[in-house]
């Protein structure tokens, strides 16, 4: 089965210029959704993590199947202003605009060792913002995953560039 099969690019959305993955189908397949999970899960054994933190919104769907797969905790890194409890924001920049995401205070024992988990690898900016986002509330970032890396926007040598060991199941 090759997963890419089952994320289409969309040209042009949601700026001109950007080939958008839509993981719609992926989702709707059970053995695709089922067989992305098991990558994910092969690639995230090259890390020592405790716990898993999706990132809202896309990370969340992979997050959660993962850490209920290989019974890791899961942390959630939230867009702004939804969190009653949130500690600690970090902004940051995406082809398509700016955001910020933000953790709740408390959540992950002071132990924990994180592995960063999105859908998709295209600037690097919310990994990188996800990784300042654990540090600086303390915590051991293991490394990162994702179902799909954009190489040609090369957010592997950023994330290189700022220390964090990454691994794709899949490249475009
Ligand atoms: C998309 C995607 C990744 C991010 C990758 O999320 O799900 O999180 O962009 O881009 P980057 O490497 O350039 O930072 P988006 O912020 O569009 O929102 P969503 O997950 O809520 O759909
Ligand atoms: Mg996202």
């Amino acid at each position: 089965m090759n997963l890419l099969d089952y994320l289409p690019g969309i040209p042009d959305f949601l700026k001109p210029g950007v080939l958008f993955r839509d993981i719609s189908p992926l989702l709707a397949n059970p053995a695709a959704f089922k067989e992305a999970i098991r990558q994910l899960d092969e690639i995230a054994q090259q890390f020592d993590y405790t716990h898993i933190l999706g990132i809202e919104s896309r990370g969340f769907i992979f997050g959660s199947a993962l850490a209920h797969h290989a019974h890791k905790g899961l942390a959630l890194a939230r867009k702004p202003n939804k969190l009653p409890l949130a500690s600690h924001r970090e902004a940051y920049g995406l082809e398509y605009g700016n955001d910020s995401l933000e953790i709740q205070q408390s959540t992950l024992p002071k132990d924990a060792k994180v592995l960063l988990l999105d859908d998709v690898l295209a600037t690097g900016g919310t990994l990188i913002a996800a990784d300042k986002l654990i540090r600086s509330a303390g915590f051991e970032v293991s490394g990162a995953i994702t179902l799909l890396e954009i190489t040609f926007l090369n957010g592997n040598e950023l994330l290189e560039q700022n220390r964090i060991r990454h691994q794709s199941v899949l490249k475009s």
